[in-house]
């Protein structure tokens, strides 16, 4: 019966301890997020996001899920990059957290080019 299949997969699940997820990384911090990134990323990301090298993207403003996202690829090796990989590598949860919620903390004003 489907609810003796329900049950039992949440027995089994339960017994494993895969039921529980990992508790979740704690509230981003802005702050240590800003602290980071100064000693890690601003040589090329930029200070304010806002990149300091031809090659490398701008992060101001970019939605923290997206930036996260693209840390955890990096980090996982699902997307490389001679670089990033190298970064993101040590990284912890909390870190990626943390600068994601700094540079997607920095608006940009966009103005029309006259
Ligand atoms: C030595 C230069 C350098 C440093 C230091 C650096 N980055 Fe990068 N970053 C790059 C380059 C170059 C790319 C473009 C990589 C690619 O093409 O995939 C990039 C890409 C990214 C991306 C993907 C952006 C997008 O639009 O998809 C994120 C997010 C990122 N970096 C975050 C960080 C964070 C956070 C740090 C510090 C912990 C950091 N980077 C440090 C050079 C750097």
């Amino acid at each position: 019966m489907h609810l003796w299949s329900i049950r039992s997969t949440w027995g089994l699940v339960g017994a494993l301890g895969l039921a529980v997820p990992a508790l979740p990384a704690a509230a981003a911090d802005i702050n240590a997020g800003k602290a980071k990134a100064d000693m890690a990323c601003a040589v090329c990301h930029g200070a304010q996001g806002i990149a300091t090298l031809p090659n490398a993207p701008n992060l101001a403003g970019q939605p923290h899920i997206y930036l996260a996202e693209q840390l955890k690829n990096y980090r996982s090796g699902k997307r490389t990059h001679e670089v990033m990989s190298v970064i993101a590598k040590p990284l912890t949860d909390q870190d990626i957290e943390n600068t994601s919620a700094w540079y997607a903390s920095l608006q940009m004003e966009l103005r029309d080019s006259k």
